[in-house]
C-alpha cells in the first residue's frame, strides 16, 4: 500500500516518496501537453501534473471539474524553479500523478468555493459544505475546537468534573422566552429546552459534586442580532465554598491559558476590574470596549456660572454638560453635520461641537467666557475637540455610550488588533421594568445580594448590590455568572419581590426550592458564552461565522429548512391543533 498523507502537508521532506492523496479539486489548469491540478483537503492543498504522455491518465483529468474527489498516486518532485511559490506550504514540490481515479463528480456549483468576493450568506448556510470547504470557514472551525480543548484541558486539571445535564427539561428564568417541545405520551404537556443549566448545576452543588462543567448548549427564543443565536454553547461552570475572588481568579487563569493556547498572547492577569456604576458613567455602557480610551467626560463644573441660556437652563434642571474629549481631531462644519445625525439616531437632539483653536470655530465660540475657555483649555489642546451633550440620566450615558462607538469607529480610534478584557462587578440586584411597571433580576432570581445589602431588601431594592460579575471582551459580554443564594428563605423572598406568586413559585421551581432544604453549600459559578469567544478570538463579527449550522436572523436555516411544516399525524399524536 501506499502511504497516504494529508495534501496540505506535502512539503520538500517527501521529494522522491511515492504518496496517495485524496480530496476535492479545487482548480484545473490545461496547458496542452500538460494539466496541473490542485487537490484540497482539510490541511491545505498541493499541485498535482499530469503529463500527456501518460495517456490514460490524461484523458480522465480532461474530464475533471472543480470540487470533484480524487485519489491520486504519484512522485513527489521539486517544482521547477519558475513554478515555485513560497506563499504556501507545498509551493516549493508538485505531484508527479502516477494514477488518477475519480471517486465521485461534484454538480455544478451555486459558488465558487475559492472566490475571493462576498459570497451571498443565504447561499454559504444553504451551502454549508461547501462553504467549509473554504479556507477561512475552516480555520474558524479548528479555532473553536482548540478553544474548547484548551477550557477542558484546564478545567479538568483543576479538578473539575464534566457532566451533562438535560435538554429536555423545564424552564429557567434567564430572560428569554423559551422553546417549548409538546410531550406525546403526556399530551398537552411541554418541555422547555434550557435557557442554561443554571438549576441543574446550582444542584449538583447540592449534591456535593463541588466542581462542575459542562460545554453546554442552551436555547433562549430572543430577538436575534449578530451576536445572539437562539441556539448557543456556554461554557458552563460551578464551585462550592467559593467567594467571587475565585470564581474570577479561576476565570483569569482559564483566559491567560486560552490566549497563550490559542493566539500565542501573553494577557496580563489579574484582569481589570470595573464596578457597574463607574462603566455607566465612564462609558454608557456595562460592556465597554476598552481597545481605545474616548471616556464620557463631565464638563458641568465649568460651566456652572455661565450666562448661556442654554446651558444655565440645563444645569437648574439638574442636567448635565457631558460629552468627548477627541484627541487631533478638528472636525469640520459637515462634520459636525454628521455626527448631528448619528446623535439623532442615538436618541440625542442635539451636538455642540466645539475646537480649541486660537480662533474657535464653534458657533459657541461667543457664549464661552474666557475663563471657560481656559478650563477647557486644562483638558483639551489646540488641535483636539470637544462634543457636549446636554442631558441626564441612565438613557442620557446609555445613548452616550453608543455615539461613543460611533465616534471611535469614525476616527479610527479602535485598535483591532489588540483585545482587551475586563470585569464589571457590583451590579445592581435588581431593575426596574418599565412596560411591566415591576422589578426584574439584573442577572436571574438565584444571584445572591451582597450581605451588607440584605436589609434594603425591605428599604430600597434600587440600592441593593448583588454578588454577580460579568466580563466583558473587545465591547461584548463574553460571561457573566454570581454567588447564589443558599438560603431558601432568602431565595423564597427574592422570587416573592419578583413578583411570583406563591402558586407559581411552586409549579416552577418547586424541585428546585425541595433541593435547598436538604444542605445546601455556599456556591457560585460563571457561563461563559464560547461562540461569543470564538468570534472575537477569529477577529470576526458574526456568530454565524464560527457556528457551525446556525441559523439566520429569522430563526431559519437554510441548509435543512427548519423550522418546517409537520404532519397531521404528528399533530394528532400529541393533540396538538394549528390555529389559522
Ligand atoms: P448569561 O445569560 O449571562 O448567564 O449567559 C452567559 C453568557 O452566554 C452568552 N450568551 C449568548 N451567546 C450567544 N447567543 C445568545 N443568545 C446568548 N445569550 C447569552 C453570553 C453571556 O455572557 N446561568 C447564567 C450564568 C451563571 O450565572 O452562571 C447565564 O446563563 O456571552
Amino acid at each position: 500500500m501506499v502511504e497516504r498523507k494529508y495534501c496540505g502537508e506535502i512539503t520538500e521532506e517527501e521529494i522522491g516518496k511515492n504518496l496517495t492523496i485524496y480530496g476535492w479539486i479545487k482548480t484545473i489548469r490545461n496547458l496542452g501537453g500538460l494539466i496541473f491540478f490542485e487537490v484540497r483537503d482539510r490541511s491545505g492543498f498541493v499541485q498535482v501534473v499530469v503529463d500527456s504522455n501518460q495517456k490514460k491518465i490524461f484523458e480522465v483529468a480532461k474530464k475533471l471539474g472543480n470540487e470533484w474527489i480524487v485519489k491520486v498516486v504519484g512522485d513527489v518532485r521539486e517544482r521547477p524553479r519558475e513554478n515555485i511559490n513560497e506563499n504556501i506550504k507545498t509551493g516549493k514540490i508538485e505531484i508527479n500523478c502516477k494514477e488518477l481515479e475519480i471517486i465521485n463528480e461534484s454538480q455544478a456549483l451555486p459558488f465558487e468555493v475559492d472566490s475571493e468576493g462576498e459570497i451571498n450568506e443565504i447561499l454559504r448556510l444553504k451551502y454549508r459544505f461547501l462553504d467549509f470547504r473554504r479556507e477561512e470557514m475552516k480555520r474558524n472551525l479548528y479555532t473553536r475546537f482548540r478553544i474548547s480543548t484548551s477550557v477542558r484541558e484546564f478545567l479538568n486539571s483543576e479538578g473539575f468534573w464534566e457532566i451533562e445535564t438535560p435538554i429536555l427539561t423545564k424552564s429557567t428564568p434567564e430572560g428569554a422566552r423559551d422553546f417549548l417541545v409538546p410531550s406525546r405520551i403526556n399530551p398537552g404537556k411541554f418541555y422547555a429546552l434550557p435557557q442554561s443549566p443554571q438549576l441543574f448545576k446550582q444542584i449538583l452543588m447540592i449534591s456535593g459534586l463541588d466542581k462542575y462543567y459542562q460545554i453546554a448548549r442552551c436555547f433562549r427564543d430572543e430577538d436575534l442580532r449578530a451576536d445572539r443565536q437562539p441556539e448557543f454553547t456556554q461554557i458552563d461552570v460551578e464551585m462550592s465554598f467559593v467567594d467571587e475572588e475565585d470564581v474570577m481568579n479561576l476565570t483569569d487563569r482559564l483566559f491567560k491559558k486560552l490566549f497563550k493556547d490559542v493566539l500565542n498572547i501573553d494577557i496580563e492577569t489579574p484582569l481589570l476590574r470595573m464596578r457597574y456604576f463607574d462603566a455607566m458613567e465612564k462609558f454608557g455602557t456595562d460592556k465597554p470596549d476598552l481597545r481605545f480610551s474616548l471616556e464620557i467626560n463631565d464638563f458641568t463644573d465649568i460651566f456652572k456660572q455661565s450666562d448661556f441660556t442654554l446651558f444655565k437652563s440645563n444645569i437648574e434642571k439638574k442636567k448635565r454638560i457631558k460629552g468627548f474629549l477627541i484627541k487631533n481631531v478638528i472636525i469640520s462644519r459637515k462634520e459636525k453635520d454628521e455626527i448631528e445625525n448619528l446623535v439623532k439616531e442615538n436618541g440625542i437632539p442635539g451636538v455642540i461641537a466645539f475646537n480649541i483653536e486660537k480662533k474657535v470655530s464653534s458657533p459657541l465660540n461667543n457664549y464661552i467666557s474666557e475663563n471657560e475657555l481656559n478650563k477647557l483649555k486644562d483638558v483639551a489642546e489646540n488641535n483636539d475637540t470637544i462634543i457636549f451633550f446636554i442631558g441626564s440620566g441612565e438613557t442620557f450615558l446609555e445613548n452616550l455610550g453608543k455615539i461613543r462607538i460611533d465616534l471611535a469607529k469614525k476616527y479610527n480610534l479602535i485598535d483591532l488588533n489588540k483585545h482587551k478584557l475586563l470585569w464589571i462587578t457590583d451590579f445592581p440586584l435588581f431593575e426596574w421594568n418599565k412596560e411591566e411597571n415591576r422589578w426584574d433580576s439584573k442577572h436571574h432570581p438565584f444571584t445572591s445580594p451582597k450581605p451588607e445589602d440584605i436589609e434594603l431588601l425591605d428599604k430600597d431594592l434600587s440600592k441593593v448590590l448583588s454578588r454577580s460579575y460579568d466580563i466583558v471582551m473587545d465591547g461584548f459580554e463574553i460571561g457573566g455568572g454570581s454567588i447564589r443564594i443558599d438560603n431558601i428563605e432568602l431565595q423564597k423572598k427574592i422570587f416573592n419581590i419578583l413578583g411570583y406568586s406563591e402558586k407559581e413559585v411552586e409549579e416552577r421551581f418547586d424541585f428546585f426550592i425541595n433541593a435547598l432544604k436538604y444542605g445546601t453549600p455556599i456556591h457560585g459559578g460563571i457561563a461563559l458564552g464560547l461562540d461569543r469567544i470564538v468570534m472575537l478570538f477569529i477577529n470576526g463579527n458574526s456568530l454565524r461565522d464560527v457556528i457551525p449550522f446556525p441559523k439566520t436572523q429569522k430563526g431559519t436555516c437554510p441548509l435543512t429548512n427548519a423550522p418546517s411544516d409537520v404532519s397531521k399525524d404528528q399533530l394528532k399524536e400529541l393533540k396538538i391543533k394549528i390555529e389559522d
